[in-house]
């Protein structure tokens, strides 16, 4: 298995390009299953994650196309037509890589009438389970069973719109009942959605593909359902979390970066969190530029939430950032249970962590030194390399290919700025 190593210590000086976001690139893809014209997307970044995403829609019927884009982003154009659905399973060995691929069963039952998909795997933080999805499918009238570790979802004469009020907020199960409510029979209305930054991307595909959607970045969504949908273009937003992440990593290792194409306003909690803790963050024109002098950064407590709030996917960078703060730091975590699992690891490289239920309080120290330390999964892995270029001395990380998912060419773009990073091909 491949490991990164990072030779902490050097400061970071010139501009990271953001690419295009995983968690909206994700839905968009699975959007393609609802009609049988084709679905344009750009500035797709290339991860493990979409391919394994790809992969499922194909063996649906699928025909996917992947064209590397020019420029410094370096994103791919994804052209997608599911003429015909050739197939309504999807195999466990297909989900269980990954969680975003159970978002197929709400398409597949609104355009097929019925659909069989395995329970989902993704990264171990938590239970996660699907319960609101399959909530929300029943109240548009579609039968639910689950057996043998399948879910299959029965609507032989098609969804109905209905109401769905959601007990709290899902990312998944907001994507997967606004794309199965496009294609039912009259308006659902759907309450208490997540109205994060990719929601609102998909939602604003889905209207160019000519479904009728009200209430765009607002916690109710109302849909009126249309009998078919058309192809579309779509550019894909930049990633926010990749842009929290390097802002984390510069506040980390100090320096001067621009992180190209980075928008505040996707990332207005955290630049208010990093501004408290002494990094000074500006908007440019192309841009969002990072500025860290040589000082010890604050400790600054964060409580994760739904957007607009502080995001859980920036929690372990985060806590990597606060390993060295001065002072103390209480971090909470709000969405998801056992998500601290990057805490043992950063101890190993001297970081003062104590956990106490959902909150992990955070004592600064002056400096962490390199180890070995092990991935987790996709966030955490990444906490770890933000910890390795501030520390003083050699850190490897093993099991990178949680990087992997969700980090595109992460060595490239981080030794371009300046850090002393490389791959270790197993
Ligand atoms: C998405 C993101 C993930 C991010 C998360 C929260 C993608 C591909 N993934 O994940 O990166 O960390 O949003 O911002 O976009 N829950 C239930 N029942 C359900 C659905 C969810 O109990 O049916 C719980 C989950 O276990 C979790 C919480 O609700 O505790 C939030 O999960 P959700 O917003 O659905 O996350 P994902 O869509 O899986």
């Amino acid at each position: 298995m491949d490991c990164i190593e990072i030779e902490g210590g050097m400061p970071l000086h010139g501009e990271i390009p953001i690419s295009g976001a995983k968690n909206a690139a994700l839905p968009l893809m699975v959007a393609s299953l609802l009609t049988d014209e084709a679905l344009h997307l750009s500035n797709v970044p290339h991860l493990a994650d979409i391919t394994s995403l790809a992969n499922i829609l194909a063996q649906h019927g699928v025909e996917i196309d992947v064209q590397r884009e020019g420029g410094d982003i370096g994103g791919d154009v994804v052209v997608m037509r599911a003429a015909e659905i050739t197939s309504t399973t999807a195999p466990y060995d297909l989900v269980r890589k990954m969680r975003a691929s159970f978002w197929v069963i709400g398409p597949l039952v609104a355009r097929c009438g019925h659909a069989i998909v395995s329970l989902p795997g993704g990264c171990a933080i938590g239970t996660r389970p699907v319960d609101l999805h399959l909530m929300g499918l029943e109240r548009l009238g579609a039968e639910i069973e689950l057996a043998e570790g399948y879910v299959t979802a029965r609507a032989p004469k098609g969804l109905v719109g209905n109401e769905v009020e959601f007990p709290f907020v899902s990312v998944g199960a907001t994507v997967n009942l606004m794309l199965a409510a496009s294609l039912a029979k009259g308006e659902t209305v759907l309450r208490n959605v997540a109205c994060e930054p990719e929601v609102t991307d998909l939602a604003t595909c889905l209207i160019a593909m000519g479904a009728k959607i009200e209430g765009l970045g607002t916690r109710k969504l109302r849909i009126q359902g249309v009998e078919r949908l058309s192809g579309a273009r779509h550019r894909v937003l930049p990633d926010r979390i990749e842009t929290g992440t390097y802002a984390m990593a510069v506040a980390a290792a100090g320096g001067e970066v621009v992180l190209k194409n980075g928008v505040g306003r996707l990332n207005s909690a955290v630049i208010r969190v990093l501004k408290q803790a002494g990094v000074e963050v500006t908007e440019v024109a192309n841009g969002l530029q990072l500025i860290k002098n040589g000082a010890r950064h604050k400790g600054v407590d964060i409580e994760t939430e739904a957007f607009p709030g502080f995001p859980t996917d920036l929690q372990a960078q985060f806590m990597a950032l606060m390993a060295t703060c001065e002072g103390t730091s209480k971090i909470r975590e709000t969405i998801f249970e056992n998500r601290f699992m990057h805490v043992p690891e950063l101890a190993r490289m001297g970081a003062q962590i104590s956990v106490d239920g959902d909150c992990a309080t955070v004592t600064g120290i002056e400096r962490l030194k390199g180890a070995p330390v092990m991935a987790t999964d996709l966030r955490a892995s990444v906490s770890l390399v933000i910890a390795a270029l501030g520390a003083e001395g050699l850190t490897s990380v093993n099991r990178v290919y949680h990087l992997d998912r969700g980090f595109e060419r992460l060595e490239e773009k981080l030794s371009a700025v300046g850090a002393t990073i490389r791959r270790v091909r197993a």
